[in-house]
């Protein structure tokens, strides 16, 4: 058992965290709005140039596209850092994870279609609902097929698993991609690590804070060549009465 010391410890560990991680957040929406201006502005100065054909103009022209290819990096980073930051913070409800996953991924299929990718659901139909904030489970969705899609530019499968064990539901994402060596597998949670350029890095570390906030895990199986596996569990929640929750 944790001693009265320990405790105090975790609390004031967990209290500079949250300092820390509001203040990163308030740094990059302070980073935003700048950014957005600096953005505008070089759009305008585009659009004055638009007529000028002169190689100085040319050169000017090229300099501005330059600079608005940084900004929207750097728009991206910001965007993947706040999600990052927020991944923290649940807004609860008692939802089915079946559900969320078909929703999904019928959103999904018109863009696997048009790149040969085939989205296969395995959905249990007695699994029970769990406590989850729903935009931020449909994150984890979205990162984990966005990097599916990236590891297969051939086209090839996804398929998605839910399961029941003991209290627990369990969510899979299988592809069938270039899957990973030993190096990229055991960094590939490290915050800013990424094999693609203009990758931000932020996309598994986020999927991992979001399913630790709900108290669950993520484990990870992959083998290069052949594909990966990404494993969900989270607690089941079917003895919470939805009405004893926001
Ligand atoms: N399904 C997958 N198959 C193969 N490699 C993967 C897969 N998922 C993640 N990776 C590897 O893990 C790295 C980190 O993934 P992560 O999603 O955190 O960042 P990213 O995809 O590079 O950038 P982004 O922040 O835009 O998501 C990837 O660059 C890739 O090398
Ligand atoms: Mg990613």
């Amino acid at each position: 058992m944790e001693s009265p010391i320990q405790n105090d410890e975790r609390v004031r560990l967990q209290a500079q965290n949250t300092e820390l991680a509001t203040l990163a957040g308030g740094l990059a929406h302070e980073i935003r709005n700048p950014l957005s201006t600096i953005g505008m502005n070089l759009e305008l100065l585009g659009e004055e140039l638009e007529d000028d054909e002169s190689a100085r103009g040319r050169r000017m022209k090229k300099r501005i596209t330059n600079l608005q290819t940084e900004c929207r990096n750097l728009e991206d980073i910001l965007n993947a850092f706040l999600q990052f930051a927020r991944a923290g913070e649940l807004d609860l409800e008692v939802i089915s994870l079946n559900e969320m996953v078909s929703e999904y991924i019928s959103v999904l299929e018109p863009q696997a279609n048009s790149l040969g990718i085939e989205l296969r659901p395995h959905l249990d139909s007695n699994l029970p609902s769990a406590r989850m904030d729903r935009a931020l489970i449909r994150q984890v969705l979205v990162n984990l097929c966005r990097n599916a899609f990236e590891a297969m530019p051939q086209g090839g499968s996804i398929d998605f698993l839910t399961y029941a064990r003991g209290n627990n539901v369990y969510l899979e994402v299988i592809d069938t991609g270039r899957g990973m060596d030993e190096k990229t597998r055991s960094r590939m949670f490290q915050a800013f690590f990424s094999t693609r350029s203009g990758g931000s890095g932020l996309g598994l570390p986020t999927v991992r804070r979001i399913v630790e906030a709900h108290q669950g895990l993520v484990s990870c199986e992959s083998e290069l060549g052949k594909g990966t596996r990404f494993t969900i569990q989270m607690p089941a929640s079917a003895d919470v009465a939805a009405t004893s929750l926001k």
